[in-house]
């Protein structure tokens, strides 16, 4: 009955998740807001924010898990990929508690613990399955033939889907984080209104910086010709942005399941937190005979419950680092 304390701190989340024998018991987020003003996660004030966050976070993790931290089997800590400054708020913290309470260290890839996030609940996928992870840093398109074994088939060029979500927010004046803003104003939007052209990427890569421009120039356009447009139509501009980021995202994960056989279909990442993804996804799995798994909000976006999952399969493995081990702004899936 292996408990194993997660730590996340990639970005701008710090988060603490106690994991007992494979369950989640706790898991406390964190979000640090002071970003929100400067229009995007201002990496320093990112790192000092983690640093005052991790201790509280950490402490009710134990007390709603109902767990001493004399009790914790292993720690398990996002090595990266993420902000450096951000990440050794996390790694420094892990390192210190295992040196303390002598227990292993577990380091853990961001990209895969977004993936590894669907064994957290029943039902789990069988490998191997498909994943798209999309989130503000990576957009890519996974093949999951074990825990730790995973292939990249094809990842974007440029933005990921979650930037294009939120610099497509930024110039319709919506505050940062504009992805969920975006979400929000679609419902109840015609995602017909506007069309906007899908990239023509070959194979499984993507690319969304031909969109935003394409975005960009559509508003100037129009707010050119009838001042006050945008915020008339936001709705309808909401949608069919939407419409068309999911799309892509759709067309090429269709493509890989064609071409791989895979019939186990999964999201990952803050940007599967969107509806229209997630019905899309829903209406798409159905047509093609796929079972299709999507996480449950909380654990889309940042979180250490993913963290603490990857760990727990790691712990049973045998598979830990020593003190020596240093954090990675990046490393592949
Ligand atoms: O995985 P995540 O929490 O952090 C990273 O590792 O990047 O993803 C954050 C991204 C942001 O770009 C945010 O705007 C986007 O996920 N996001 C959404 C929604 N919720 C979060 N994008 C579209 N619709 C949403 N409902
Ligand atoms: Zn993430």
């Amino acid at each position: 009955m292996p408990i194993i304390l997660g730590i996340e701190s990639s970005c701008d989340e710090t988060s603490a998740a106690i994991c007992i024998d494979g369950k989640i018991r706790s898991n406390i987020i964190a979000n640090q807001t002071i970003h929100e003003k400067y229009g995007g996660v201002v990496p320093e004030l990112a790192s000092r924010a983690h640093q005052q966050n991790i201790i509280p976070a950490v402490e009710q993790a134990f007390r709603e898990a109902k767990v001493h931290k004399n009790d914790v089997d292993a720690i398990a800590f996002t090595r990266g990929p993420g902000l450096l400054g951000s990440l050794l708020v996390g790694t420094s913290f892990a390192k210190a508690f295992a040196l303390a309470r002598n227990i292993p260290l577990i380091d853990v890839n961001h990209m895969q613990a977004h993936i590894l996030a669907h064994f957290i609940e029943e039902p789990v996928p069988r490998f191997p399955f498909l994943c798209l992870t999309v989130s503000g840093g990576h957009t890519q398109l996974v093949l999951v033939k074990d825990y730790f074994d995973m292939e990249l088939l094809g990842q974007t060029l440029d933005d990921a889907a979650g930037e294009a979500f939120d610099k497509t927010a930024k110039i319709l004046g919506l505050p940062y984080p504009g992805g969920p803003l975006i979400d929000r104003y679609a419902q109840g939007g015609n995602p017909l209104a506007y069309r906007f052209p899908e990239p023509q990427i070959p194979g499984l890569n993507f690319s969304f910086s031909g969109l935003k421009t394409a975005i960009l120039y559509f508003m100037q356009q129009k707010e050119q010709e009838q001042p006050g447009f945008v915020q008339a139509n936001i709705h309808d501009i909401c949608a069919s942005v939407q419409a068309r980021i999911v799309s892509v995202l759709l067309n090429k994960l269709r493509r890989a399941a064609e071409a791989s056989g895979v019939r186990d279909v999964a999201i990952a990442g803050g940007v599967s937190a969107n509806s229209g993804l997630r019905q899309s996804l829903l209406a798409l799995g159905e047509r093609q005979g796929w079972r299709v798994f999507i996480p449950r909000f909380e654990y889309c976006t940042d979180n250490a419950a993913m963290i603490a999952i990857a760990g727990h399969y790691k712990y049973e493995a045998d598979d830990f680092v020593g003190q020596e081990v240093a954090p990675l702004a990046r490393w592949a899936v």
